[in-house]
């Protein structure tokens, strides 16, 4: 596993999400109301841009006509049939044993740790007083 810097927290706003290439594999970061998530941007259904889904919340009912509606923003929805993701395991909302979506480590890290540490940004320059977003792949 190695660990890249991929962008700054100011380049994926709450609710936005970003697409970036990591040792040849597209990896989609979502900013969930400050949370943040990577999963791999192929659907392991067929293979679709799973990133480019609507992220969706979870609608449950115990009963006709009562709904409650919670986790807004956490599950992303496949743009081709459909199947949902949970951004924080990567499992398939109808088959979370059998059907999972790759995730990633992420964490977010000052640049004054990243330009100390041993971890480089190779594509842009790291700034101290900045906070950056570190995948680990
Ligand atoms: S390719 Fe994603 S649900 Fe079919």
């Amino acid at each position: 596993m190695t660990r890249h810097v991929v962008a700054t927290v100011d380049d994926i706003p709450p609710g936005q999400r970003l697409l970036v290439r990591v040792g040849g594999r597209e990896i989609g970061i979502f900013n969930v109301g400050g949370e943040y998530f990577a999963v791999s941007n192929r659907c392991p259904h067929e293979g679709a841009s799973l990133c480019k889904g609507r992220l969706v919340g979870l609608v449950e009912s115990s009963e006709p006509g009562s709904y409650r509606f919670s986790r807004r923003g956490e599950l992303l929805r496949c743009p081709w049939h459909g199947w949902e993701f949970d951004l924080r395991t990567g499992k398939s909302w109808c088959e979370p044993d059998r059907t999972k979506v790759r995730s990633y480590d992420l964490k977010v890290e000052s640049g004054g740790a990243l330009v100390e540490g041993e971890l480089q940004a190779q594509t842009f320059p790291v700034l101290i007083e900045k906070q950056y977003v570190v995948i680990e792949v």
